[in-house]
């Protein structure tokens, strides 16, 4: 779970006090099976698919085909997704929006047998439908690591710094007509611009709690710096937002890319339509793709798979292109060995501590008078806090000296490969209670009382783990195994972190904050053994699976794309998505290496077309 969002509670509402939130209707679906074949067919219509069916249709004599299982969010939710707080509604696996996957059973974990969920919507604009919307750059010293993993200077954060514009329309305002004084973002106006794709602002409501742990971070050593827009990720700062600052409403691919490029007569959206399988020809050239059983949408110039870190992996899979022995065991035809395709599953974790506070939280939320006047505040003045998705801070560093000096050496090494401009942890905060099938406080919680928590989440995972089939039927959820806590390295980290944040909340500067003990883990939890047991018992992933078709050099044979995301092996096949980063770390804000990516491949699959 995406631990900074709201709980489930706020979220119950009726219907009907949201009848001003109905949707707009979509616009100019593809009908039927094609007769005719596209220039482009985007296999997945979600965060980066959304970006290049936008770029790409940009030129009107280009023709572009989208296959999305699901369809238009409003279609499902009415506008529920534009609502940035109504996020923690989607978390929910059985929600009709969203895909059924959970992990494998985790070894290292304890709990519900060691399962934990994966949301993953099933819409036009995939997970930016339902993210926490952070807006923000990876680190100089991560993208320059990446470049050289892949043989890529194109990847260094100077060269990347003209898509991350491409991705942000920004719009300051008086942060003083809506946000707490002590909640003024800072940020370099020189770092932001206009004309990009996403609405990029501050939410006009600022959680009181996150002013909070704030103070008490910096006084542990979490400087206040500029917004995180910079190629620097340490020290704190509030997060900048995909949002349309407006109408408070959620910036996504859905809403601000790929509804935009909806009425252009070169863009065909097929939604609920399932893609099956890649087609090759004999030169083992991509030329389309299979749906529906026997519907063949043909592409003239490539397929360009943009599924997700889960799905791509296993379309390939499916399709044939993979680790022989999978795709014999399933007896699926070998079109190409590529035994990277769905390894390097990698994730970032997160747990939290637990208090009741004195100030309003999300909690608030469940008082249905409370609850009607936030629905007015941000339906008539764009503000209140419905604008805030929950988690809009966030403070990174790597851990400091006097707790890792009883690290082990395998720990200090494998750390010591990131950069050095790196963050190991990230603190965040859940404004709310956590939902009870997440842990069990220890103080029975009071009906009507404010919750809050400190987050910590692992930003420097070691644990490796995979993807893979279970079927050669592609509606088969595939098996998705992050082998969360495998690597002691990823253990330590979380250690160091808990231990961290109960520093922060034993600040004198929080105290007048808190009511009463730690609800969560609790006092009881001390030694480091009891804080593993907890840590097993509650770790969740964040949310930001990466990797699984790891971009790496020709020579590399856990590779499956090359830096220009072409599949190795097979011809007019790319992807283009979360799956196809490095092995690196994304950054906090893994959707905009989304998008950056997809607005960089735009660029080179234009530029392909004249050669
Ligand atoms: C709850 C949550 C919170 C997050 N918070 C943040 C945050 O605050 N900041 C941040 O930067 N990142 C965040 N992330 C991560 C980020 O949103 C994702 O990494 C990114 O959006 C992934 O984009 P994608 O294009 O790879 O995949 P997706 O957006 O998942 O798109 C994949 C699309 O393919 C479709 N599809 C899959 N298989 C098929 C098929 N066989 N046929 C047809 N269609 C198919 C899916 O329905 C979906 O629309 C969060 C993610 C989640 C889930
Ligand atoms: C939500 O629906 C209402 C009523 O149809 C409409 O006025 C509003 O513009 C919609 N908002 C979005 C984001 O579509
Ligand atoms: C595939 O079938 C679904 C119904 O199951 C339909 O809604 C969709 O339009 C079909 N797609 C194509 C491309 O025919
Ligand atoms: C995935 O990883 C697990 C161990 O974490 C291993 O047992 C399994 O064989 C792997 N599967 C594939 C397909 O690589």
């Amino acid at each position: 779970m995406k631990m900074h969002s709201v709980s489930s509670r706020a979220l119950l509402l009726p219907a009907s006090l949201l009848l001003t939130l109905a949707s707009a209707n979509p616009v100019r679906p593809g009908t039927g099976c094609p007769n005719q074949p596209f220039d482009y067919v985007i296999v997945g219509g979600g965060t980066a698919g959304g970006v290049l069916a936008a770029r790409l249709t940009e030129d009107p004599s280009i023709t572009v085909a989208v296959i999305e299982a699901g369809t238009w969010p409003e279609n499902v939710h009415g506008n529920w997704t534009q609502v940035p707080m109504f996020a923690g509604n989607f978390y929910h696996i059985t929600d009709p929006m969203m895909w059924p996957f959970t992990t494998t059973p985790q070894t290292a974990l304890t709990g519900a047998g060691g399962v934990r969920p994966y949301f993953r919507p099933k819409a036009f604009g995939g997970c930016s439908d339902v993210n926490a919307m952070a807006f923000g750059h990876s680190s100089v010293g991560a993208h320059k690591m990446l470049a050289d993993a892949v043989g890529d200077q194109s990847y260094t954060y100077d060269k990347m710094l003209q898509y991350y514009h491409k991705t942000m329309n920004f719009t300051p305002y008086d942060y003083s007509s809506t946000r707490f004084a002590n909640a003024t973002p800072e940020y370099n106006s020189a770092d932001t611009v206009t004309g990009g794709g996403l609405g990029v602002s501050y939410p006009a409501y600022a959680q009181p709690w996150s002013t909070w742990l704030s103070k008490g971070l910096e006084a542990i050593g979490l400087k206040k710096v500029p917004a995180f827009i910079n190629g620097n990720l340490m020290g704190q700062s509030f997060h900048q937002n995909t949002i349309f600052h407006s109408n408070g409403h959620r910036s996504s691919s859905e809403s601000a890319y790929l509804r935009p490029a909806a009425v252009r007569r070169n863009l065909f959206l097929y939604d609920y339509t399932m893609a099956e399988r890649i087609l090759f020809d004999r030169s083992k050239t991509a030329t389309g793709v299979q749906v529906n059983g026997t519907c063949t949408i043909s592409a003239r110039r490539e397929v360009l798979l943009s599924a997700g870190v889960f799905q791509s992996p296993q379309l390939l899979m499916v399709s044939g292109v993979g680790p022989k022995d999978v795709l014999r065991a399933h007896n699926i035809p070998v079109v190409v060995d590529r035994p990277g395709v769905g390894q390097n599953l990698q994730e970032h974790i997160v747990s939290f501590v637990a208090y009741q506070v004195n100030v309003d939280t999300g909690d608030r939320l469940a008082d249905p008078a409370y609850l009607q006047q936030a629905i007015n505040e941000f339906n008539d003045h764009a503000s209140g806090p419905l604008t805030s998705v929950g988690g809009d801070f966030m403070a990174m560093e790597k851990i400091p000296e006097d707790l890792r000096a009883s690290w082990p050496e395998s720990t200090k090494q494998a750390l010591g490969r990131l950069p050095a401009d790196w963050p190991e942890i990230a603190y965040a905060i859940l404004p709310s209670a956590i939902p009870a099938e997440f842990a069990t406080p220890v103080v029975p919680p009071i009906p009507g009382a404010n919750y809050a928590a400190a987050v910590f989440v692992l930003f420097a995972p070691q644990s490796v783990g995979n993807v893979t089939i279970a079927s050669a039927d592609v509606h088969t959820p595939p098996l998705i195994n992050p082998a969360l806590f495998s690597h002691q390295a990823d253990v330590d980290v979380m250690v160091a972190g808990l231990k961290r944040v109960r520093q922060a909340l034993a600040t004198e500067d929080m105290a007048p904050v808190l009511i009463g003990p730690e609800t969560v883990p609790g006092a009881q939890v001390q030694t480091d053994e009891q804080i593993i047991e907890f840590l097993r018992s509650t770790v969740n992933p964040f949310q930001h699976a990466f990797s699984t078709n790891k971009m790496g050099k020709p020579n590399d044979p856990s590779a499956v794309v090359d830096s220009n995301g072409k599949v190795y092996g097979v011809k007019n096949l790319r992807v283009v998505d979360a799956s196809a980063f490095p092995f690196l770390p994304p950054g906090p804000a893994p959707q905009i290496q989304v998008y950056t990516h997809a607005e960089k491949f735009a660029d080179l699959i234009k530029a392909d077309r004249h050669h």
